[in-house]
């Protein structure tokens, strides 16, 4: 953790932050009376224009790494017609990352897809794979020189999570999700849009995604060889309550596909919020006197260095930390939460994982999909008017942390 090639950064996602992103799927699902977005993403925190100012405040931290996601809608906004300008704006960002000292982590999949991708059936399609992987190649293509570490797919398993309950209970959310992605397959005259992010777990094509995985990353060697490609999971610290039964039906359907697939990558891309209590068919809520964040999640900043051992023990692959962080409105919180997050990886480090960075997510406050603005998970607040970025102390805080590992 103390070499200079340490990468030490901070996420975004393009549809998160870029804002008026009206070609992507989820964008067309804020619109619909039968929303289940508690807001519309609206101008984000118009990082289409404020993005040297994100890339400013990585730099002002001292940070040496920013992760970004490219916007497919944007960049092939029909089928196969693909927009040079905004491959340029990409790279140009890419190209500003570099001559500021930081290394671009590039994500080709951040939750969204094209309208027209989804309209279509999206990743139920068998040619789904092969259309993700010529979008792939444009985009290696163009940002290759700059790029530091691809990342194809965020958390592609997310949908699974809830897949190995053998009886789910009744979810109410789960109903709202339904009629949202429903009304979205009525204004189009589509069969059924499908955005894999909000599908069952139990309709998530696996191995399309997957495929589509191994496709782009093929597509992205095509254009460089050299350029380390691997994808995100989401990995809480999964923990038996009573019996591992539980666990292990857990893992058999949220991570033994993807850990078996990134076999073949060259990093595997950790996300690690908390810790996830189960039983043998049941989520466990947090113990009585937890405490929460803003989220509603308990506050669990250790769940990092377990995660990180169990992505490396499970593939043997050097662990590159593509999010970590919490919704908080009490900034002091965060500022714990980083630090003891921190604490957590020195160990799992020292024990001999082969890490290669840690991204904080996120470097601003944005939209929190069906939450809107409401969660904080920002070292820099957003003045939604001006779109001023505003240095949060616990941004100081992990600058500092930062500076301490390297010396
Ligand atoms: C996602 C982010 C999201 C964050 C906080 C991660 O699962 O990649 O897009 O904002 O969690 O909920």
């Amino acid at each position: 953790m103390t070499s200079a090639a340490f990468l030490w950064g901070a996420a975004t996602a393009g549809h998160q932050v870029e804002g008026n992103n009206v070609n992507a799927d989820i964008w067309l699902l804020e619109q619909v009376p039968e929303t289940s977005f508690v807001v519309p993403s609206g101008d984000a925190c118009d990082s289409l224009h404020y993005w040297r100012g994100d890339v400013g405040l990585v730099r002002a931290l001292g940070l040496n790494c920013y992760r970004f996601s490219v916007e497919w809608s944007r960049i092939e906004p029909s089928p196969g017609r693909f927009s040079a300008a905004w491959l340029d704006h990409y790279a140009r960002i890419a190209a500003a990352c570099r001559d500021a000292g930081i290394a671009p982590v590039i994500t080709l999949s951040h939750f969204t897809s094209p309208r027209w991708f989804a309209e279509r059936g999206g990743w139920t399609q068998t040619d789904s794979p092969m259309l993700f992987a010529r979008y792939a190649e444009r985009v290696a293509r163009r940002l290759a020189p700059w790029a530091s570490h691809v990342v194809t797919f965020n958390e592609p398993n997310l949908p699974l999570m809830g897949r190995w309950i053998a009886t789910p209970i009744a979810d109410p959310g789960r109903r709202g999700l339904d009629r949202m992605l429903a009304a979205a397959a009525h204004v189009t005259g589509s069969d059924r849009f499908d955005v894999w992010v909000y599908s069952h777990g139990e309709d998530v094509d696996l191995l399309n995604l997957l495929a589509g995985h191994r496709h782009a990353r093929l597509a992205v060697k095509a254009a460089r060889g050299d350029l380390p490609v691997g994808m995100s999971l989401a990995l809480p610290d999964v923990q038996a309550v009573g019996t591992d039964a539980g666990i292990a039906a857990y893992r058999r359907n949220a991570e033994m596909p993807f850990f078996a697939a990134a076999r073949e990558d060259d990093f595997i891309g950790v996300q690690t919020y908390g810790r996830l209590r189960l039983s043998a068919d049941a989520v466990v809520p947090p113990p009585v006197d937890a405490e929460m964040t803003q989220a509603g999640d308990e506050y669990y900043p250790k769940a990092l260095g377990v995660a990180v051992a169990h992505a490396h023990a499970a593939t043997g692959k050097p662990v590159l930390i593509t999010e970590n962080g919490i919704a908080s409105a009490d900034d002091r919180q965060r500022t714990r939460y980083i630090t003891e997050a921190l604490a957590s990886l020195d160990d799992t480090c020292a024990s001999g994982v082969p890490v290669i960075g840690y991204i904080h997510w996120s470097l601003l406050d944005n939209f929190e999909w069906r939450r809107g603005y409401t969660q904080q998970f920002g070292l820099a607040m957003i003045d939604r008017r001006t779109f001023q970025r505003i240095p949060k102390p616990s941004a100081r805080t992990y600058a500092n942390l930062v500076e301490a590992r390297r010396a």
